[in-house]
């Protein structure tokens, strides 16, 4: 089982022809609503390919909240970890152009989530094969699920999205590091890479795919070449992907690769979980595809 600690969020998005100027007001094209946030995101992720997820989390007690618990329960993602907090539900203001997207975030119970509902939830920590965590909860709460998860020896993924500043300490509790690019150039202003904190390093690096260091050499994957539709996502389904990999014991390049290749079919739809693949068709498009 794969334990996810992070963030359910509400996705607001719109398509506009280019992003407004500071003071300015664009007319879009289209609106949708859609499920979101990192942490529901990269579990949806895992779950389609079929990894059993349980998700530890905060939504509201308002109709956003109950609309997401039962969507997921379809997802087939574990809920009983997820509370019920007295902020509204987290929300996404997304707005999509030429491809590329802008977000903002308003956390609402994602910040509710605290160091203690972790100590609360350590059974299911301390059980789970693997433990994934973002940057959309608070860094007291992600301390607590590393801690509890390092005592353990249970393996942990941080995908540092959105980046903030969080302590040199992590390193020694995480074994996989997952910045983009930018978060990367971000997180080399606070810390110096040696040897072992290099080997922790998988950076995903959009159209150019995935560098990630095997003894010390860096390493490149190609992804396929697909028809972008919306990026929105895809550094989640990388993520969920990872960790179902990883979880069932693939090879550590093996598990990049397949990684790749999903996400690349999740920019290929509009919204972050629309396009993520099952195991079957992850399958056949990495044989329809094979850029390695
Ligand atoms: O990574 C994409 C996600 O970032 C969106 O679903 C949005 O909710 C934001 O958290
Ligand atoms: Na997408």
């Amino acid at each position: 089982m794969i334990t996810v600690v992070g963030s359910l969020n509400i996705d607001f998005i719109t398509m506009a022809d280019r992003y407004p100027r500071l003071g300015e007001t664009v007319i879009g094209q289209n609106f949708s609503q859609a499920y979101g946030g990192k942490g529901a995101n990269q579990a949806v992720a895992a779950a389609k390919l079929g990894s059993p997820v349980n998700l530890v989390g905060a939504v509201g007690q308002d109709a956003f909240g109950d609309g997401y618990l039962a969507y997921l329960k379809e997802q087939s993602v574990t809920t009983t970890n997820v509370e019920r907090v007295t902020h509204h539900t987290g929300t996404a203001s997304i707005t999509i152009a030429q491809e590329d997207n802008a977000i903002v975030v308003t956390p609402g119970a994602n910040y509710s989530l605290s160091p203690e509902d972790i100590t609360k939830h350590q059974a299911i920590i301390k059980k789970s094969k693997l433990i994934l965590v973002q940057l959309e909860v608070k860094n007291e709460t992600i301390e607590r699920t590393l801690e509890i998860a390092h005592q353990a020896g249970i393996p942990v993924i941080l995908n540092p999205a959105p980046y903030r500043r969080f302590p040199d300490t992590w390193w020694s509790m995480v074994t996989y590091f997952t910045p983009n690019e930018h978060e990367l150039e971000l997180m080399l202003k606070e810390t110096t890479l040696d040897a072992e904190k290099k080997n922790k390093l998988i950076t995903t690096r959009g159209e150019k795919g995935v560098t990630f260091y095997e003894q010390g050499k860096e390493v490149a994957i190609a992804p396929p070449k697909v028809k972008v539709a919306d990026t929105t996502g895809a550094g989640d389904t990388f993520n969920g992907a990872l960790a179902h990999f990883l979880a069932q014991d693939a090879p550590l390049k093996e598990a990049i690769k397949m990684a790749v290749y999903a996400a690349s079919m999740a920019t290929t739809k509009l919204g972050a979980q629309s396009a993520m693949p099952s195991f079957d068709r992850l399958e056949r498009f990495v044989n329809q595809h094979d850029a390695n």
